[in-house]
């Protein structure tokens, strides 16, 4: 059975990007191995510095995780911070982490050029994730393709403990991506991000999302005019969410004309709304149940416990300590 590992930065509010990029494929994996999830709240530190914040921002991404389908009786739902073994393999790895290999990851350098201040936890942050992966023996990590590169990062750093300190004493891990769901666009076409300010949300209140969708970008096209199906991101947003002969509909509809691109947001709002009914409905049902969050994530972090200090173990002693 394989062992499927992610994890996901709680830096804010979870959007449609992240929800088609990695919550939903991982909660596909939960049916097929074991499953094991968590919230990165050490990475998220490298941009929260606000206590309660954080606090906030993992409460919610639990509770959004849960809500949108993963089972705690299959997949294993921790934070992050409730295995510290990690920072410890992070050390253990760095020591022999070439430079160069972080300086060429894109995360870092597009911080960089987006004009954050460089800390030493930016530019080391693949190695935490490297360790993140490599203390669960994880076999497959579904992630969005802007993280392929750090699993890659994650194998190189395998291969050479390996070749140092031993063969077997890590799994290579492989990337799972799914292609048609590589890039979901955001409100203004590019790619969404928390960090473009062009994100849809997972749970907002009615009104607030009728106002998002109402926001996406669009040209100035009358309505009578025909207009382009083919690069529309309210197009690009519906197929995610409405059938093949509904987006079939609204694509026709754009080239017809006579259509403003006010009625396709009301159309693309309707089937976003609808798609997340049953899971807005079971996150009323935990939110009335406090404690419920607080027992998943101890249970988690007790399965997850056991596995990172098995492998630490074996490391520190192939390593000499
Ligand atoms: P953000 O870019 O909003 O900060 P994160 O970097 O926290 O999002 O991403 C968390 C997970 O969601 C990653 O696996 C990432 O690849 C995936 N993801 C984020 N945005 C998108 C997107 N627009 N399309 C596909 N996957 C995405
Ligand atoms: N860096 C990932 C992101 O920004 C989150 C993450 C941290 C992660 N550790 C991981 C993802 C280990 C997969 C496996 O989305």
């Amino acid at each position: 059975m394989p062992r499927i590992l992610s994890g996901i930065k709680p830096t804010g509010r979870l959007h449609i990007g992240n929800y088609f990029g990695m919550m939903r494929p991982a909660i596909e994996w939960q049916e097929r191995g074991e499953a094991l999830y968590f919230l990165a709240d050490y990475h998220a530190l490298t941009t929260v510095h606000n206590a309660a914040q954080l606090r906030e921002n993992t409460r919610r991404a639990a509770l959004d995780f849960l809500a949108c389908g993963l089972d705690p009786a299959k997949a294993v739902l921790f934070k992050q911070s409730d295995v510290p073994q990690v920072t410890e393999l992070t050390w253990l790895l760095s020591v022999l982490t070439p430079m160069g290999l972080l300086e060429r990851c894109h995360a870092y350098k597009d911080a960089l050029a987006k004009g954050f201040a460089a800390s030493h936890g930016l530019f080391s942050y693949p190695v935490l994730m490297a360790a993140d992966i490599l203390i669960y023996d994880s076999d497959i990590v579904p992630v969005g393709k802007d993280q392929k590169q750090h699993v890659e990062v994650t194998r190189d750093l395998a291969i050479k403990m390996n070749e140092t300190y031993g063969a077997g004493l890590f799994k290579l891990p492989e990337p799972s991506i799914l292609p048609n769901l590589a890039t979901i666009p955001g409100l203004d076409g590019q790619k969404m991000s928390k960090s473009y300010g062009n994100t849809i949300e997972l749970f907002l209140e009615e009104k607030a999302l009728k106002k998002k969708i109402m926001g996406i970008v669009t040209d100035s096209t009358p309505v009578e005019a025909p207009k382009d199906p083919a690069n529309s991101s309210i197009v690009g947003l519906y197929r995610l969410f409405a059938s093949e002969a509904d987006v079939a509909q609204m694509e026709a509809d754009f080239r017809a004309g006579g259509f403003g691109y006010g009625d396709f947001k009301k159309r693309l709002f309707a089937a976003i709304w609808e798609h997340f009914a049953p899971a807005r409905a079971r996150r009323a049902e935990i939110e009335a149940n406090p404690g419920y969050i607080d027992e998943v994530l101890r249970k988690g972090a007790l399965r997850a416990n056991e596995l990172a200090n098995a492998t630490l173990g074996r490391v520190r002693n192939a390593m000499g300590l």
